[in-house]
């Protein structure tokens, strides 16, 4: 069974891609040349699946991206845009993104931008990417260690998310992914928020319904607002900090996945919600515990504090010269556009620090 999401402009179906419509769009490009973009791992656990079952892309180009955020970048879309130049992809063509959120990510924003716009479809292989990262239109890469700030909103043609992809997925990618999913929650209502407190990845049946429901949160929210003027903002939860964290430990030693760095977010800005006598301490509590149990706290030095809160002073919801992010006044209810200074973020690493003894 195939569940169907309307988003604007596209669909996003949910269930076996064989059972999809996506050899009826691969018809429809029958005279076009195909690019299937993947990384190292979606090439080895992912692609095959596609080549085998569908017929139509016996010619397509596949083209692997090297792993990783750090690989979110300027210098490999270059690579990859010449490749397409060489291979005379034109505007009729398609390219079809096969991979976690860098591959959607990096894969729409180069489809979206040669030529003024190539057609993209996305399948999203991995918990996150299902989740958030193929939803919506936001493509881009990263600057630096500044997250996503070149990019574009662009629609794919359509998504496919096929749970079945995430059999190969390592289970602290599961986790990454379950981060969004709660963000979601916490953003939108307490029934959602109790029905994945405790989680169980084996349950493929719930699995499936609870990612139905994520998307369908994510998708009702960005056709409200999708060029985020507003409402959509509340997708952000997380993410001041959550960016922030993230792109301090780009290239560094230690690596801090997007997912995880969203969850510390979700701690980091629910501990301020508290702070601010908007959100209850029972509810903060609540949330806490939820991602302490599944996501360890980076150990965060005090020399470590202004470097953060310069990533933090170029985040792309700030506006007034003020860093912006979004609050909780309940679970389930936020509040956007909340101004954060040094000492919010300051009181933050403190937090951690007593909670790491
Ligand atoms: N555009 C948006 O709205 C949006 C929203 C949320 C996140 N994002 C972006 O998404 C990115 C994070 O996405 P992610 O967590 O998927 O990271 P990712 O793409 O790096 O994937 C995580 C890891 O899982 C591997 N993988 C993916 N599918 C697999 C499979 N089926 N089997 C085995 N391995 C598999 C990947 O190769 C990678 O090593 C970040 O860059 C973030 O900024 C974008």
């Amino acid at each position: 069974m195939i569940q169907k999401i309307e988003a604007i402009g596209y669909d996003i179906e949910i269930g076996s891609l064989l059972n999809s419509s996506f050899s009826n769009v691969l018809e429809k490009y029958s005279n076009s040349k195909k690019i299937i973009l993947v990384d190292e791992n979606t090439h080895d656990h992912c692609l095959e699946y596609l080549l085998t079952a569908f017929s139509g892309l016996e010619d397509a180009e596949v083209m692997m991206l090297p792993c990783g955020e750090e690989n979110k970048v300027m210098e490999v879309c270059f690579q990859v845009w010449e490749a397409w130049s060489e291979y005379q992809i034109g505007r009729n063509d398609l390219v079809i993104n096969l991979g976690g959120g860098v591959v959607t990510d990096i894969g729409g924003f180069m489809a979206s931008i040669f030529k003024r716009g190539l057609d993209f479809i996305q399948i999203p292989t991995s918990l996150l990417a299902m989740v958030d990262a193929s939803v919506g239109g936001k493509t881009g890469i990263d600057l630096g260690r500044y997250k996503n700030q070149l990019g574009v909103f662009s629609n794919p043609i359509n998504v496919f998310v096929d749970p079945g992809f995430l059999s190969t997925l390592p289970f602290n990618e599961l986790k990454n992914g379950y981060a969004e999913m709660l963000k979601h929650a916490l953003i939108s209502g307490k029934l959602h928020w109790e029905s994945l407190k405790d989680i169980d990845f084996s349950d493929r049946e719930k699995m499936h319904e609870l990612i139905c429901q994520s998307i369908e949160i994510k998708n009702q929210i960005v056709n409200l607002d999708p060029f985020e003027k507003n409402v959509r903002k509340k997708l952000n939860f997380g993410h001041t900090f959550g960016h922030a964290f993230e792109g301090f430990f780009i290239g560094e030693e230690e690596f801090l996945s997007h997912g995880h760095a969203v969850a510390i977010g979700i701690l980091a800005e629910s501990f301020i919600s508290w702070k601010r006598n908007i959100l209850s301490e029972s509810d903060f509590i609540e949330i806490s515990e939820v991602i302490l149990k599944n996501f360890e706290l980076p150990n965060i030095e005090n020399s470590w504090i202004d470097p953060i809160f310069q990533l933090m002073l170029n985040d792309k919801k700030n506006f007034e010269q003020q860093v912006k992010c979004v609050l909780l006044s309940d679970i389930g209810e936020s509040v956007i556009n909340q101004t954060l200074d040094l000492d919010d973020l300051k009181l933050v690493v403190e937090f951690f620090s007593t909670l790491k003894v």
